[in-house]
């Protein structure tokens, strides 16, 4: 379980400064922001009960519920409570807690199992959901990839994540919108776990060292040219450790834990990911320079200068990997000097 690292208590609220709450919509995410942003330190109870305008038993029965749903929370008589470890399942409290901590607000749906998160983000916008939304899941049953491939999903610590868009833009304006993502959340895992070797494998995987990481799908429905609902899926291994994983799996997998050397903490991580999603479909869909995707693709593209091999179809091609271009088409260098244009296939480092 990640923990939050021990402290002593950081300060005493005077009693003669609380201010009383007329009314906490969900208390459960409230104490646990009051928790979060304390941590590691304690929060007094009295001040809790305060805030909340209930008693200091209610209080202790309301951490105790939470603790029940697998979060662990240590009380101390003199000191109160703090946050000692957060579940690797996903809890709705503490996801909002987290979300309101990065000050982003956007509804989240949690569900233990699932088949797909993209397939039920596109049932959840056919039912008219107000967009943009998350979907997260601690396991998919039918975890989906690119080009038809399932998408190992198991339960323990990983992240599964979807988000439904209505951008009615036309198809243009979202051509390179899997690509930006790429740069924007491999950019942010980077600075997550202090590693400049996390890359994007052209055009929706994240690696780290030749092992995958992390992989993306976006999938849209048109009409007349416009796109009316867009889902943005990732699937990062966070906690389930790639050793866990089948033959075959297993050795070309790495997750979080792997490169950090530990558990990493899966509701903040997952509401840094959901702000920089947000952001980046803000800045996506109003770009225009592709030149500025060339330059920043640059610093995180895992093939560059490369031999690969491109599988189109019936088709193969050979060559190096030389960058992409404005549209984000793959630049292959054949052996005849000539460059070709990748639009989609499947790529094998050779
Ligand atoms: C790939 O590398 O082929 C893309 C994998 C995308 C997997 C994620 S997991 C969350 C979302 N739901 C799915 O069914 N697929 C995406």
């Amino acid at each position: 379980m990640p923990d939050y690292p021990k402290g002593k208590r950081k300060r005493v609220i005077n009693p003669k400064t609380r201010s009383r709450i007329k009314k906490i919509k969900d208390p459960n995410s409230f104490v646990l922001g009051m928790l979060i942003n304390s941590a590691p330190y304690y929060v007094s109870g009295s001040i809790l009960a305060d805030k909340l305008n209930m008693s200091r038993v209610g209080v202790w029965s309301r951490i105790d519920k939470l603790r029940r749903a697998g979060l662990t929370i240590e009380a101390s008589q003199n000191l109160g409570y703090r946050l000692a470890g957060e579940p690797n399942d996903f809890n709705l409290p503490l996801m909002n807690a987290w979300m309101k901590e990065s000050r982003i607000s956007c509804k989240i749906f949690t569900k233990d199992q699932i088949d797909s998160t993209n397939s039920e983000v596109e049932r959840l916008l056919a039912n008219e959901e107000k967009s943009p939304f998350v979907v997260l899941a601690n396991q998919q049953l039918k975890g989906r990839g690119r080009l038809g491939r399932s998408w190992h999903s198991p339960k323990g610590g990983n992240i599964y994540l979807s988000m439904g868009f209505r951008p009615n833009v036309q198809v243009v304006q979202i051509r390179n919108f899997t690509l930006w993502q790429g740069i924007h959340i491999c950019k942010l895992l980077r600075d997550h776990v202090g590693t400049d070797k996390i890359k994007v494998k052209w055009p929706n995987d994240l690696y780290y060292e030749g092992k995958k990481l992390a992989g993306m799908l976006t999938e849209a429905s048109i009409d007349c040219e416009s796109i009316k609902t867009l889902v943005f899926g990732l699937g990062l291994n966070v906690n389930v450790s790639s050793k866990k994983y089948p033959d075959g799996l297993a050795q070309d997998s790495v997750s979080l834990e792997n490169i950090a050397g530990g558990q990493v903490r899966l509701h903040e991580l997952s509401a840094k990911i959901i702000k920089t999603i947000l952001n980046c479909f803000d800045k996506t869909i109003n770009a225009t320079d592709g030149n500025e995707l060339i330059k920043e693709w640059k610093d995180v593209d895992e093939l560059n200068g490369k031999r690969i091999q491109v599988i189109c179809g019936n088709d193969h091609f050979i060559g190096k990997s030389s960058g992409i271009n404005t549209d984000g088409n793959l630049l292959l260098k054949l052996r005849n000097g000539r460059i070709k244009n990748i639009h989609s296939g499947e790529i094998k480092i050779l």
